[in-house]
């Protein structure tokens, strides 16, 4: 490892979770499932659904809670990213109704639309901006208001999402040992007919017709994805361990993006992590997109199972496709 590199790390986190919860027993009554079906085949138990409002309202409050806890002023934070393929509107980004209504009236902002692998995504684009002195406080947030495009007659996809926002911010540090060690990260665009949302966009303008044939809603090939985004999340969680010569023994915990139970399960095994070293949340939350790694990373620190030092891997898969890994050593 270089000495006296500067790096970014998280120096402050938040989360919000909405109060409202469905369980499986819901969707049983909505839709042709049971719990035992729901729970087998993705772990998810739960999910919270926000009724009150948009995707930037959410990470206004996972950032309130940031404010709550750690002494951040608004004011200082330069660059706002949010991870989100549930925007507010097409335009302008959330990021921006982010700073406004947060008060961070010194910050640009954009947004990065990469699904399930916004928030990696968004790592990336942050690490740099702070490693070459572009930014010095960086609010990166993963939000996904997913009831607002999930089809609730669809037992394929209904069952599988959720809303929750997080947020953490990036610092720079030259502190050895510290922050943002490494990224890798792939897209595949071949693989977007089996996860998108049809219509609404400049390739299909929002019709009646669109309406009338459910094009606005998340449609997904299960069994295309599961393949791909097993093999996908393994890979690279395998690839930057080697590339960092790290042992399962090193790592204090996968942050595996929460979609399905059984992906974790396989990625956890080909890293040959215990069971105890994986970050899990998908039994209360379900998928939340860009949310649920840093929901993931936000809950444990809460509940002070991190501590400084601790070498994390990230990982995750999404539309796209989209895929990558970030090895991290925590700071707080
Ligand atoms: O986060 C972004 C990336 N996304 C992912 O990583 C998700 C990847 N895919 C998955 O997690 C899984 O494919 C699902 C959880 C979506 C589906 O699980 P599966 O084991 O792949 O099921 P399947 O799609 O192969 O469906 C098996 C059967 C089908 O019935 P038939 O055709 O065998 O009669 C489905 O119609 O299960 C049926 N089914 C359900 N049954 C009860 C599908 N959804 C349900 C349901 N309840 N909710």
């Amino acid at each position: 490892m270089e000495n006296n590199k500067i790096r970014a790390a998280i120096t402050a986190v938040g989360m919000f979770v909405p109060e409202k919860v469905l369980d499986n027993k819901y969707f049983e009554k909505i839709v042709d499932t049971t719990d035992e079906w729901i729970t087998t085949r993705t772990g998810i138990k739960e999910r919270r659904i926000f009724e009150h409002g948009a995707t930037s309202d959410m990470a206004v409050e996972a950032c309130k809670d940031m404010f709550a806890n750690f002494n951040v002023n608004p004011e200082e934070i330069d660059t706002i990213v949010v991870g989100t393929i549930t925007p507010d509107m097409f335009f302008p980004s959330t990021s921006c109704l982010l700073q406004y209504k947060i008060g961070a009236k010194n910050a640009w902002c954009f947004d990065v639309s990469a699904a399930c692998s916004g928030f990696i995504y968004s790592i990336q684009v942050a690490r740099s901006l702070v490693e070459s002195g572009k930014s010095k406080k960086l609010l990166l947030v993963g939000a996904d208001k997913m009831s607002a495009i999930a089809d609730y007659t669809d037992r394929n996809t209904c069952i599988l999402f959720g809303d929750a926002a997080a947020a953490v911010l990036l610092e720079p540090t030259s502190e050895e040992n510290t922050g943002i060690i490494d990224t890798i990260l792939y897209s595949d665009g071949s693989g977007h007919e089996a996860l998108n949302m049809k219509a609404g966009g400049s390739l299909r303008p929002s019709s009646i017709e669109t309406v009338q044939n459910k094009m606005h809603y998340v449609y997904q090939d299960g069994k295309a994805v599961f393949k791909v985004a097993v093999s996908g999340m393994a890979d690279v969680a395998v690839e930057i361990m080697q590339k960092n010569n790290l042992t399962s023994e090193d790592i204090a915990y996968l942050v595996p993006h929460q979609a399905n139970m059984r992906i974790i399960n396989a990625t956890a095994e080909r890293m040959k992590l215990a069971k105890e070293k994986v970050m899990i949340n998908i039994h209360k939350y379900g998928n939340t997109t860009a949310a649920t790694i840093p929901l993931c990373i936000s809950e444990y620190y809460k509940d002070k199972k991190l501590k400084k030092g601790d070498k994390l891997i990230l990982t995750s898969f999404g539309a796209g496709f989209t895929w990558g890994s970030v090895y991290l050593i925590w700071s707080l």
